[in-house]
């Protein structure tokens, strides 16, 4: 089994045994009966001692994920993630593939929730808005009436850079935040995640300090590490990042980057202060580093309108902003705009080229048309208004039968709720009675970097009809009560019987 040990990372070695094969067991790569190397073996193909090795198969087996048989062996001892129920066949002739070293090994797991696996009556895990809600009825008609009046579009390749239309409509919508921008200030891309990953290729490289969040958006934790990035997490509070913290750790390890979505933030749906915004950047302008602000959610507010962008705040250049249509329009579309000035965007053009050539012409034709009808902006409205509706329900009904242990975030704009548990509480295994039930949520631990905590949840009102996310939130209470009642007596036995 190839585990990539990174010994400068100060992450110990036995941790990152444990997370690489946690990984590996959540996203059904290691299934139920596998038997994992001896610790010998593995001691050996790694080149650590073979205590690390011995410390990290007892932490497994104390978390449940494998089970050590004296003279036999160790092995996967269950599937701890519903994301198994689909696993790749794995059969003998291409059992060998596992020892093919691949630089992803938490990507399968996110590929699974992402393919949408844990289907399910209730669906509380994706932060996408349900369909009934989006117009596509009417964008498709732009894209039919686009197409007629152009079919040359289809012949050749679009502007890398992107339509320079669609730029100046977009340079327009971003005036309120960032009043110098225009249309050379703008890449168009294929998605926030696409955004994500040019940054990361044109400006990370092995060793290079990635700080992030924690938590963080799960899709994004992995582009970074994929680069070599050494990834460091900073805690994050109802405020946002915590700064302070991020400036002590900054003393030892420089940052390159600072990762962040300070805007209704995946998964926990806060907001960062203005006050924190101007103390990131002021950290960042004194270490040359980049903030990659990363800001799909920010027209899908209730209340107020958020603070202001940490690029429009910024005069040093530090900013790469993202902003995606994925949430507000269609996932499927694949378009988000990235901005960034100075000698930043002739780089990501160049990155965006040697990816893939420019985006398709044909979304951003429709969007622009959509846009500039004043439709787009009607949309939100209406969208805002029904997803506020949502928000309150979800968090009457929590209010209501929820059980006391827990707590949840409020959030003022965004799609999502994040729950916290006691710590004794595994919200992978609450996943597995939950699906049993049809509901489906996020489990807190994918979405750590680092240090992954299992007691929290992220709880998406905006992809399900009104009347089952009522229907859903009540049972899923049930459910955590139960769990937790369960969990609590078997915590109370074990301390009997130690006594
Ligand atoms: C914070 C954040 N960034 C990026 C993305 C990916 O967005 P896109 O669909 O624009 O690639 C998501 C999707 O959930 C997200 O939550």
């Amino acid at each position: 089994m190839h585990i990539e040990i990174k010994r400068y990372s100060g992450i110990p070695l036995a941790k990152q045994v444990v997370q690489t094969i946690t990984d590996r067991i959540e996203s059904g790569l290691l299934k139920e009966g596998d038997k994992l190397p001896s610790v010998r073996q593995l001691a050996s193909t790694l080149q650590v001692s073979q205590v690390t090795v011995s410390k990290a198969y007892s932490q497994l087996e104390q978390r449940g994920f494998i089970e050590c048989v004296q003279g036999r062996g160790s092995f996967v001892y269950r599937e701890k993630s519903a994301n198994s129920l689909n696993q790749e066949k794995i059969n003998s002739s291409t059992a060998w593939q596992l020892e093919t070293i691949d630089y992803l090994s938490r990507a399968q797991m996110w590929r699974q929730y992402h393919a949408g696996i844990m289907n399910g009556t209730y669906t509380f895990d994706s932060a996408i808005v349900h369909k009934k809600l989006l117009p596509s009825e009417e964008i498709s008609k732009e894209f039919i009436r686009e197409l007629q009046q152009a079919p040359d579009m289809l012949v050749n390749y679009a502007p890398a850079q992107g339509d320079l239309q669609f730029r100046t409509a977009l340079a327009k919508s971003f005036k309120e935040q960032d009043p110098n921008i225009t249309c050379d200030d703008i890449l168009v891309i294929n998605g926030a995640q696409q955004g994500i990953d040019l940054v990361a290729r044109t400006f990370i490289g092995p060793g290079d300090i990635v700080y992030l969040e924690a938590p963080t958006y799960t899709g994004a934790i992995d582009i970074f590490l994929s680069r070599g990035a050494k990834v460091l997490s900073v805690p994050a509070d109802e405020e946002g990042m915590r700064v302070d913290i991020l400036t002590k750790m900054s003393d030892k390890f420089p940052p390159k980057l600072i990762y962040t979505n300070p805007t209704f933030h995946n998964p926990t749906g806060n907001v960062m202060s203005t006050r924190r915004r101007i103390e990131l950047l002021e950290l960042a302008e004194s270490y040359h580093s980049l903030i990659l602000e990363d800001d799909p959610f920010r027209d899908i507010y209730f209340a107020q309108s958020p603070p202001p962008t940490i690029k429009s705040l910024d005069e040093h250049g530090s900013v790469i902003y993202i902003k995606s249509f994925s949430k507000m329009l269609s996932p499927s579309f694949r378009l988000a705009a990235l901005s960034a000035s100075g000698t930043l965007l002739p780089r990501l053009i160049a990155a965006k080229t040697i990816s893939d050539l420019g985006s398709s012409l044909l979304p951003q034709k429709a969007i622009l048309a959509y846009m500039v009808s004043g439709r787009l902006n009607k949309h939100l409205k209406k969208l805002n208004h029904t997803l506020q509706a949502r928000r309150d329900t979800a968090l009457e009904l929590l209010q209501q039968y929820a059980p006391a242990e827990i707590s949840w975030t409020k959030p003022q704009g965004g799609l999502s709720i994040w729950i916290t548990f006691p710590v004794w509480v595994n919200t992978n295994d609450l996943l597995l009675e939950a699906q049993k039930q049809q509901i489906t949520f996020l489990p807190g631990s994918i979405t750590y970097a680092v240090q992954p905590e299992y007691h929290h949840l992220r709880l998406s009102f905006s992809n399900i009809e009104e009347q089952d996310l009522r229907k859903g939130i009540i049972i899923l209470c049930q459910i955590m009560k139960q769990f937790l009642a369960q969990k609590k007596t078997a915590v109370n036995c074990k301390m009997k019987c130690n006594t």
